[in-house]
Parts: C-alpha cells; structure tokens; sequence
C-alpha cells in the first residue's frame, strides 16, 4: 500500500521525465529536417551540426554570458538559425518525433543561458536571421519579428516618425522575441507601462507545428505570452505593436554622487520620491562600485539616470522642487530626439551616430555576470544601505544595484491584465549585477551575489520574495534540464507570476500537454481542479 502511494506520488511530481532517454536518433532528426522542408527554402543553409567548421561560431555569436558559452559543456546535437517560417515549423516537429529538446534563442541575452544551454541532448531553434520589421505609421503599429533586436526596432520607428517610440528595454542588442514574451519594460515604464501592455497580436508556431496568430490561439494563450515567457507556449515568430507618442524634444541626464559627496542621503531621499514623480519622468538610481579619490580606494558612486519626456527647463523645476538634494545644474541636462536618448541610455557620449543601434554582438562574450531581482514596496533605511554599500566594497570588479522606480500607470494596470504580475504598490524593482573578465573570479562574485540578497531581505518583497522574470535567476529555483517536477516548478512560478501562476499553468495543460516545451524554469502543464 505504501508502495503504490509513493509511486502516485512520484507520477504527480514528475510530470515528464527524460533522464532515462537513450541517445537520439540525429540522423533521423536531420533527414526529418530536410523532408519536413522544400527546395524553395532548403534548411541546409541554415543548418550547423558539430562537422560544420562555423558550429561554434554559430553558438557563440549569440550567447552573451562567458559563464554558459562553452558548447562543450553542453549536448548540444544542432543549430538551426531559421531562414523561413517553415524551417521553425519542422524544427518542432522533427524534434518532438525524435524526443529531442529544443532551446529557444532570439537575441540570446538570457541571464542564465537558458536559450543555448542543455544538460540533456537538445537543438537550438535560433530566431536571429528572422528580423523583419514593418512600421505603419498611420496607424501607429509596427510588426516585429522575434529575431529582431531592440535597436533595430527603434531604428525603423525613428526612421518613419519623430514623435512615435515604443515603451522597452535599454540595451539595444536585447532580442524581441525573449524581451517581449517577458514583459519588458524600459525608461517609458511609468508614462506607458511595459512592451506587453502595447503588443496587440502575435504569430507564434504551436506544438503541432500550426502558425497561430492572436485570433486562432484564442485570448489565453495570448495573454499568456504576454509576460509568461514565450518559451513555454511555443515559437514566437513575430508581434504587433501599438506605438506610443512621445515629444520632439526630451531631456535625459547622468550625473553621480558618491559616498563623500552625500550620496547617501540624496539616495535615501530619492527613494522617497522616484515613485512618485510625474509619470513622464523616469528616474533610476544606480549605486555602483567606483574608484575612490584615493587610488586603491573603493566608494561607491550613487548614479542618476533620467528620461523625461519634456523640456529641460521643466526637468529642473521637478528635481528643484523634488529632489533638491541631488544639486542638478542645467548643463548636467540635454535636450535630444527620442531615438537619440536611446543612445545615451545606453552610456554612449552625447553626439555618437544612432548607428550604434544596428550593431549585433559577434565573437564570444569577453565577460561573465550574474544578476538578481527583487521587488521594494517601502523605502530602504539609512542602517540598510549602509549594509549595502559594505557588501558592493567587497567586490573586485563592476557591480552595481539599480532602482527601477514604479508608479505612474504601472499602479494603473491589474496584475492580471497581462501575466506579468508585479505592478501596484511597489515603489522600485531592484537590479543586482555583478560582472567580470576572469574566470576565476566566478565563485567570488556568485557567493557576494547572494550575501548581496541576503542583506537585501529583510527590505523587499515577502512571501513569495518576487523576482522579475526577464532578470532570469536559476536561484530562485529551477528543475532540471529533463523533467518538469511541478513542486519545483511553483518555487520559482510563484516568484515570478503570483496569483497568475495557477492560470499559466492552466493554459500550459489546454496548449502544451505533453509538455513538449520544456526547460529549467519552464511551466508545467496542470489543470486547474
Ligand atoms: C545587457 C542587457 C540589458 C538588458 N536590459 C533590459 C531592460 O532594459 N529591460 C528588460 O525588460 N530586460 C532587459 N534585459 C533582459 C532581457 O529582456 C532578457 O534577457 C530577455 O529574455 C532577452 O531576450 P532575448 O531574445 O535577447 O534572449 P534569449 O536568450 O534569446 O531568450 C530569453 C528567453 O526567451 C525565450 N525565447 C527567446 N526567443 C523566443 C521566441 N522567439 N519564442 C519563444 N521563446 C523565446 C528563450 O527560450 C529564453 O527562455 C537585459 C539583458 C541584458 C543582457
Ligand atoms: C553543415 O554541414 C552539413 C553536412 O555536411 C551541410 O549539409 C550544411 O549545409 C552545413 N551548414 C552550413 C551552414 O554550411
Ligand atoms: C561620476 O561623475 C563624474 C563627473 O561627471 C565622472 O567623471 C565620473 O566618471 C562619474 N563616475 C561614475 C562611476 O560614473
Ligand atoms: C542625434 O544625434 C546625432 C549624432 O550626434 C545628431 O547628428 C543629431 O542632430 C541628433 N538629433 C537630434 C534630433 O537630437
Ligand atoms: C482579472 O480579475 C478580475 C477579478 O477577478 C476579472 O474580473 C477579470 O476578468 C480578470 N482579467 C483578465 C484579463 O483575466
């Protein structure tokens, strides 16, 4: 009797197992591949096994961490860097035939690596030669496709309209295809909300290799791409985009104080505000490890960053009146063309061609990083910061923690208007991030990374301790790369999801039920009872 108990409680848990799979069939894979798609469009062009000369420059070229970049410590079997819609479409179905994982990979910036990363055999379905992008200004839309990367996106827009923008990230080599399906956001984030609050339909290839698009997927597993990462539904090939208007002219600045200079203070005052601020102000604050005056001294440097979607004489007046202490002088401040505020953003000195904007990342990452989020719903104290600021001195190399500050209409939207979860009632979301060149130095950052969080604790979110999807962290649980243990599952789903955790799953099980699309923080596909 215990027996049969145990074995019913090994079948709830375990939902698919693949740790005992034999070695598969690649071959069968490949001619699978190449009868699955026609002439017109061959599939050896964009197809790369280990006995192609270019397979390991085909891996690298898009992964973005050093920590995960070494193919060989992975099982990888093949890459097919999709040409053509059909290409997607045969990748799913000879991979499901043949019991093969597939990873998905658009701009490949994944934090943990899990769009190239595998530790049983696995395919990556590579998104980046799929890059379209299609801009109506009329109607203020544009089509995206899931290959394409942040800067290009902004580049079209610029390129049909002065005044229209488009509300995500700030790093413009960041792909559509993961970046959206997360729930973006970006300096716009409290004017406009987040990328999934303005995507209005989206063509994705499903299970059964069928090309859906918002009509025939039906509302839930649209709603369900919106911020439950696409990688658990399916392939999402391209979105619609509803535009956001934006002024001629905005105003951005970067200025610092450190420790020596107030920056305590100005930070701890800041925190009282930035949520509070009129919505068409975005401002971040980034403590971050900097020289000191004295050399081979450390302090840290309290940054500012902010975005405003007006004149700079109007800026002043806001800091001036809100945040006196940070001492802003109006040649701190410039006045540019959206498109060129994305430049900026991106630490480019004022006057850099917006041409920057189209460089994709070739060779293999130069450094490794971890990052890790956290949610904060009442202002830190001075006692804490300090507790922060002793941890960030005893890094050898750039780390910095980024307030995100919330309000405006992000206190607006439900949190299950979309399924991304986190919106009302928190003043910041919190960024880790720690990087560095020498691989040695990767058991010294990850163990300070997590005494960072530990000291973060008792100041940010509870029960479940949120954590931002698109700042992916295997920390906040994960299964293993074969099987999708659903106890696991709600670890980390939980964190990421809250109260929409349960319906995500839902949709999994109507869409996915033999949990083809599986990965380390995927969802698991169980029926609500
Ligand atoms: C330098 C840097 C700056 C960043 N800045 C921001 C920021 O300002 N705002 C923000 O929100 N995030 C930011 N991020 C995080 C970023 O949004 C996520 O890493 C995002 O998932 C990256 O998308 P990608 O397509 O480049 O990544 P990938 O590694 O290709 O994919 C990430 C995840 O999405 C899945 N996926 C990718 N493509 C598809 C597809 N076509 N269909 C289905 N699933 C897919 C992958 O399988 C994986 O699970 C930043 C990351 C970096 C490295
Ligand atoms: C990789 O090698 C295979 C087998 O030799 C070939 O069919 C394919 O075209 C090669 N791929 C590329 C991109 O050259
Ligand atoms: C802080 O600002 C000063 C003056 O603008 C600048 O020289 C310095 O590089 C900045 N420090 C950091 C860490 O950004
Ligand atoms: C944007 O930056 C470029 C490069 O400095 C400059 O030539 C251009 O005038 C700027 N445009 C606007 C509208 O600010
Ligand atoms: C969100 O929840 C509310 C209250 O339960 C419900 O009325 C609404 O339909 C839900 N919205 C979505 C998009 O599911």
């Amino acid at each position: 009797m215990k027996e049969v108990a145990f074995v019913l409680f090994l079948a709830l848990l375990v939902l698919v197992s693949d740790a005992k799979v034999t070695k598969p069939n690649t071959k069968n894979f490949l001619r699978c591949l190449r009868s699955r798609t026609s002439p017109e469009n061959p599939i050896t062009d964009a197809l790369f096994t280990p006995g192609n000369s270019t397979f390991v420059s085909s891996y690298v070229s898009y992964t973005r961490n050093k920590r995960f970049s070494n193919p060989k410590d992975t099982k990888l079997i093949a890459i097919v860097a999709a040409k053509h819609e059909s290409h997607v479409q045969a990748t799913v179905v000879c991979a499901k035939s043949n019991r093969i994982q597939i990873r998905i990979r658009s701009g490949g910036h994944d934090y943990e690596g899990l769009s190239y990363i595998s530790s049983v055999p696995f395919v990556i379905l590579d998104m980046h030669n799929l890059r379209s992008i299609t801009v109506d200004v009329s109607n203020k839309k544009a089509w995206v496709e899931a290959g394409a990367i942040l800067g290009e996106l902004y580049t079209k827009i610029a390129e049909a309209s002065k005044t229209l923008a488009f509300p995500s990230g700030v790093c413009p080599t960041v792909g559509a295809g993961g970046h959206i399906s997360g729930g973006g956001y970006g300096n716009l984030i409290r004017k406009y909300g987040l990328t999934v609050d303005h995507v209005v339909d989206a063509k994705l290839v499903d299970v059964n290799s069928k090309i859906l698009n918002r009509a025939s997927m039906g509302e839930d597993l649209f709603w369900a791409i919106r911020g439950g990462g696409g990688a658990s539904f399916g392939v999402i090939l391209s979105w619609k985009l509803n535009l956001v208007e934006v002024p001629k002219t905005l105003t951005v600045f970067n200025v610092n104080r450190t420790l020596e200079q107030g920056g305590t203070d100005v930070f701890y005052k800041y925190q009282l505000v930035a949520s509070k601020l009129p919505k068409e102000l975005f401002l971040r604050s980034m403590p971050t490890l900097a020289n000191g005056r004295k050399s081979g001294k450390k302090t840290i440097a309290v940054k500012f960053y902010a975005q405003f979607l007006g004149s700079a004489k109007k800026l002043m007046e806001i800091i001036n009146k809100n945040l006196p202490e940070l001492g802003l002088k109006r040649e701190d401040c410039y006045e540019m063309s959206w498109i060129n505020t994305t430049t900026f953003w991106d630490d480019y000195p004022v006057g850099t061609p917006t041409s920057v904007l189209l460089d994709r990342p070739s060779g293999p990452p130069r450094a490794s990083f971890k990052s890790k989020s956290d949610y904060v719903k009442k202002p830190i104290p001075k006692e804490g910061i300090k507790k922060f600021w002793k941890t960030m001195l005893k890094f050898n190399n750039l780390v910095y923690i980024e307030l995100n500050p919330y309000g405006g209409v992000m206190d607006k939207i439900p949190a299950n208007a979309t399924a991304f979860p986190h919106r009302k009632g928190n003043l910041f979301k919190i960024q880790y991030y720690a990087l560095w060149n020498n691989e040695k130095a990767t058991k010294v950052n990850l163990g300070l990374m997590k005494e960072l969080y530990d000291v973060a604790k008792p100041y940010v979110s509870s029960n479940p301790r949120e954590a931002f999807l698109n700042y992916r962290d295997v920390d906040v649980g994960s299964n293993p790369s074969g099987e999708t243990n659903v106890a696991k599952a709600e670890i980390y789903g939980s964190k990421y999801f809250l109260g929409n955790w349960k319906r995500l799953m839902d949709v999994k099980a109507k869409y996915d039920p033999e949990n083809f699309f599986r990965f380390e923080q995927s969802i698991p596909p169980l029926r609500a009872m």
